[in-house]
């Protein structure tokens, strides 16, 4: 780097170097063998058998046989594009991550947005929750911000993830419904586990429809860490706010799309790109120092939860612009690999457990999604930082290293840790630790309904009729009785007027439920639309 500062353009050089068009050229083998004749098989005799001597047709076949790699487990379906990051906010008293203390420098992000349950080619207008996945190539390594349109998880333990996950797929007997949250086995899910229910009620809202990718807010939903040269640490979430504003479809405009134009956010990204109508966020944080998040009314290790703006406001202190889109589908945006284990020093991660088995599963899966241990050196995922490490062999190894060692400590090589110089390398904030091993939910993370009450009392007439008319056709596609029912009495628990309504969408009674409280914060998701934006 110049001046040790990732540039905007850097990484579409280093992109460059990696591109390769045919315009022109003689057609070859894998091997630069030129081929004289692509249409017919090499045969003994005119009408006779293929001969298994055809090294063109047994290489031409046996790469087509091995074009497809697995999608992913979760967010198969997503669509890329390549941009910046420019800060104009220094939160250098805060963190040492030179992303967010060099104002005015822009660094290059590739980001993904994606559905989570269905398929690789799956409708786009689903009811589902958006990812919304940001690396960001920083001169100190890459950095990704893993995160989806809504900023409250369905739950609050990795441990149930699997669990989480089976249910929302399409059940495994028949494979339906394909991308669709209406069928019993969700809602079973939903009914035994009422920590979903916060996050079921932005699911059964606008938000899980939007219009488009460039009018959908980012959350990093988890806690984590900033932290200063002096290893002090800061509580931080992570907010994208549209420049945009915040826009849904109505649900059956939805519908029609799916139909029409199964392609609708993944093609309006590109096609605003292509036009110059360049998507942009900008970045807003809330930090918490640890007195204040003691005098908090949430956990905030709880990821079901958020922090309410009124209580902690967000401080812009970014841009984000999307303004190229990828060349090359799969080599890009399929095999981007995000990891929430990716920082840089001056970010760190909380104990937030769903946080905590993320840093386990995102490195394990890419490991097999992409082929063994050295996905870091596909294009799309190298870091515009040099890269020195001992890390050696492997499948699709795609450097030749240099020299006789692989190997620290030495005396022959290079490659050093920066313990020498504390403002080089990556450390972990020091964070005091103790207690008794035990498998056991915090108490901490009990209150499963205050904030999904929040966020009912929060929303418009029209949004409220949205959310009981959602909650009322995915019952309605539940078969078991006791399922609606179970479910209809976590919702009485939220705000009884909804289960109401629910109710008689469905056909049941709704049981007599104490809503709880308090609730004294009723508009308190108010800051979350930009200003002059009508809609949710
Ligand atoms: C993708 C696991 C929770 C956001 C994935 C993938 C896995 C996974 C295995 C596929 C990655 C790949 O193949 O490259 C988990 C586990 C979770 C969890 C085990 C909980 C313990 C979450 C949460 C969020 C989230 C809470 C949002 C804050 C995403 C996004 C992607 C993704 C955006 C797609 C990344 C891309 O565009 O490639 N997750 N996830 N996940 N996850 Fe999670």
């Amino acid at each position: 780097q110049r001046d040790g500062t990732a540039r905007e353009d850097d990484k579409q050089r280093q992109l460059d170097g990696f591109r390769v068009g045919a315009e022109g050229a003689t057609l070859t083998t894998d091997q630069g063998v030129p081929v004289a004749h692509d249409d017919d098989s090499l045969k003994a005799g005119e009408r006779g058998p293929t001969l298994m001597e055809d090294f063109q047709l047994r290489e031409k076949l046996t790469h087509f046989d091995h074009e497809r790699i697995p999608e992913r487990v979760v967010h198969a379906r997503g669509a890329g594009a390549y941009g910046y990051f420019e800060l104009y906010d220094s939160l250098a008293e805060y963190t040492r991550a030179s992303l967010f203390t060099k104002t005015g420098v822009r660094t290059p992000v590739f980001v993904r947005f994606s559905t989570v349950g269905g398929s690789r080619g799956s409708a786009d207008t689903v009811r589902d929750v958006r990812g919304f996945a940001v690396k960001f190539y920083t001169d100190e390594g890459n950095f990704d911000l893993v995160g989806n349109n809504m900023p409250v998880f369905f739950i609050q333990d990795g441990m149930k993830f699997p669990d989480f996950v089976h249910a929302v797929k399409p059940e495994p007997h028949n494979e339906i419904p394909q991308a669709s949250s209406a069928h019993d086995t969700l809602w079973d899910f939903v009914w035994q586990q009422p920590e979903t229910m916060h996050m079921m009620m932005w699911l059964m809202s606008d938000r899980a429809v939007p219009r488009s990718f460039r009018m959908m807010q980012g959350f990093g939903v988890h806690t984590f860490r900033l932290v200063d040269a002096q290893g002090r640490a800061t509580f931080v979430k992570f907010h994208w706010l549209p420049r945009l504003g915040v826009h849904s479809l109505a649900w059956d405009e939805a519908q029609q799309v799916a139909g029409a134009d199964p392609d609708f956010n993944r093609r309006d990204l590109w096609d605003s790109i292509e036009a110059g109508h360049f998507p942009e966020w900008e970045l807003g944080l809330q930090l918490i120092s640890e007195d204040e998040a003691r005098a908090l009314d949430v956990d905030l290790l709880d990821p079901t939860k958020l922090v309410p703006e009124e209580r902690v406001p967000l401080r812009i202190v970014g841009r984000m612009v999307l303004d190229r889109n990828p060349e090359n589908f799969f080599a890009e945006t399929e095999q981007a690999a995000f990891h929430l284990g990716n920082l840089v020093p001056g970010i760190d991660v909380s104990e937030d457990p769903l946080l905590q088995a993320r840093l386990f599963s995102y490195l394990d899966t890419q490991l097999i999604r992409l082929g063994g241990p050295n996905f870091a050196q596909i294009p799309v995922n190298r870091p515009v930082a040099d890269v020195h490490n001992n890390q050696r062999d492997g499948y699709h190894q795609m450097r030749v290293h240099q020299g006789e060692s692989s190997y620290e400590r030495n005396t022959v090589g290079g490659g050093r840790p920066a313990q020498a110089d504390p403002s080089v390398g990556y450390d972990s904030a020091p964070v005091n630790v103790e207690g008794t091993k035990l498998r056991r939910r915090a108490g901490s993370f009990s209150d499963h309904y205050t904030q999904a009450a929040l966020f009912w009392r929060s929303m418009s007439e029209v949004e409220q009729e949205h959310i009981a008319a959602a909650f009322g056709f995915e019952l309605g596609k539940v078969g078991r009785v006791e399922i609606r029912e179970g479910v209809l009495e976590h919702i009485a628990r939220v705000d009884t007027g909804l289960a109401e309504r629910v109710g008689s969408w469905i056909g049941l009674k709704p049981p007599e439920a104490e809503p709880v409280g308090p609730l004294t914060a009723s508009r308190a998701l108010s800051q979350r639309h930009r200003p002059g934006d009508g809609s949710l």
